[in-house]
């Protein structure tokens, strides 16, 4: 496929829609809706490998949403699927859990700093409600306070959407702004006696806003106030746990979480999600009943003990780091040849990037339309992702293709 868009074409794609309006209830539900983004876009791919993926009439896309974060090695990683595949011979859900479930909380609580104990289940939001749910046994209170806006999952109590979710259900909980330590202390004031946990996301990856890396101030401040009040301090990782470090996000600010929801990431797109927790929080822990038919599965942890072997001996944090840098030097020139603006924010390996004077995202959903159709697949307002698999010949490829989707825009909006 070169920059300019020849024989990109979405007919089996749009078939399929089609069909999906009858088959699912609003077509395809939750986040991967691709009628969210523009028609260049397509809901169904057929198939992937290292960092890019071809949809089902064949374009083929270099991938920086990377399945939502779940792609860290890339796709196929020889050894995760090679791991992944043995255990799948042996066996997968059983009556019990093999010893690779003990194999790999042991590895968790080794290589996380605040980690004296481990669960598993499936995915982020089962890991932050696990988090929640501990925090309120081990305390005695409800009451949690939560950033405006921070994405902590989709079960009834943390879900976006008002529907289907009763007043009782987000009841006990309080909001503050990521970063502004006063509304974070007033927040913690309001809670009074009842304050069981503050929830902090690693940086701010909020939808449509710019990302913004937690100051030291507040970070000290979260953890400082969890200790006064015996309350637990949540760091939900799961967008972005061991794409900074092995172990959980804001160990690289130096502050340490009671309770930490990972997920995404850790198992190289096995479905795995991880709640590690310290001491204070191993009782409370322990009284409260979560579980599922799948959590107890050997295949994800397989792959996630080969993954987690992967991440440290291939480098593949200093990878993403290059990938991601390369990416956003690239795109920085490129506006700028063309007279554009950039707002690139977030650390490079999940960038968001986001058009100046662009308010409805209009310049930025044509720029990843035009970009789709000359097979880059970028994200006009969600946070994207570069995997350890996109080399420097991927994202040169992809600022060549770039380059065309930047003579567009240019030609639309002047
Ligand atoms: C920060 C964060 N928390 C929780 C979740 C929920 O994870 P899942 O969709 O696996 O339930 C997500 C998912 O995107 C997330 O980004």
């Amino acid at each position: 496929m070169s920059n300019t868009p020849t024989t990109y074409s979405l007919k089996i794609d749009l078939e399929l829609r089609q069909r999906a309006q009858s088959a699912f209830p609003n077509g395809v539900y939750g986040h991967m809706n691709a009628a969210s983004l523009s028609p260049a876009h397509p809901q169904f791919f057929a198939r992937a490998e290292g960092g890019r993926l071809w949809d089902v009439d064949g374009n083929e896309y270099i991938d920086f949403m990377c399945s939502y974060g779940t792609n860290l090695l890339g796709h196929h990683h020889p050894k995760v699927d090679e791991a992944a595949r043995r255990q799948q011979a042996i066996a997968d859900c059983t009556t019990g859990p093999s010893a690779l479930m003990l194999e790999l909380a042991e590895t968790f609580n080794n290589k996380v700093a605040h980690a004296d104990w481990t669960m598993f289940a499936k995915n982020g939001t089962d890991a932050t409600t696990i988090c929640v749910m501990t925090a309120r046994a081990q305390t005695g209170r409800n009451t949690v306070v939560l950033a405006t806006g921070a994405y902590h999952g989709a079960n009834p109590w943390c879900t976006p959407a008002a529907k289907g979710v009763t007043e009782g259900e987000k009841a006990n909980q309080i909001t503050y702004t990521y970063n502004d330590v006063e509304s974070l202390k007033q927040a913690v004031e309001q809670a009074g006696d009842d304050l069981a946990a503050v929830i902090v996301s690693p940086f701010k990856h909020d939808v449509f806003e710019d990302q913004e890396w937690p100051t030291d101030n507040f970070a000290k401040t979260a953890r400082a106030l969890c200790d006064q009040k015996g309350a637990a301090l949540i760091l939900d990782d799961v967008r972005c746990a061991f794409r900074f470090t092995t172990g959980s996000t804001w160990e690289t600010i130096g502050v340490l979480p009671d309770l930490c929801a990972m997920s995404k990431s850790v198992a190289n797109g096995y479905s795995l999600s991880v709640v590690t927790g310290n001491d204070k929080f191993r009782t409370g822990a322990g009284e409260i009943y979560v579980t599922g038919s799948f959590w107890f599965a050997s295949v994800s942890f397989a792959a996630s003990l080969a993954t987690i072997e992967a991440i440290e001996t291939e480098g593949a944090i200093d990878k993403m780091h290059s990938a991601g840098s390369l990416l956003r030097q690239g795109l920085e020139e490129l506006a700028g040849s063309y007279g554009f603006h950039l707002r690139q924010t977030g650390p490079v390996q999940m960038p968001l990037v986001l058009f100046e004077d662009d308010p409805m995202w209009e310049k930025n959903n044509f720029f990843c339309a035009e970009a789709a159709r000359r097979g880059v697949y970028l994200h006009p307002w969600h946070n994207m992702f570069v995997c350890a698999a996109h080399e420097e010949r991927d994202i040169r490829e992809a600022l060549e293709r770039i380059d065309g989707a930047f003579s567009a825009l240019k030609k639309q909006f002047g």
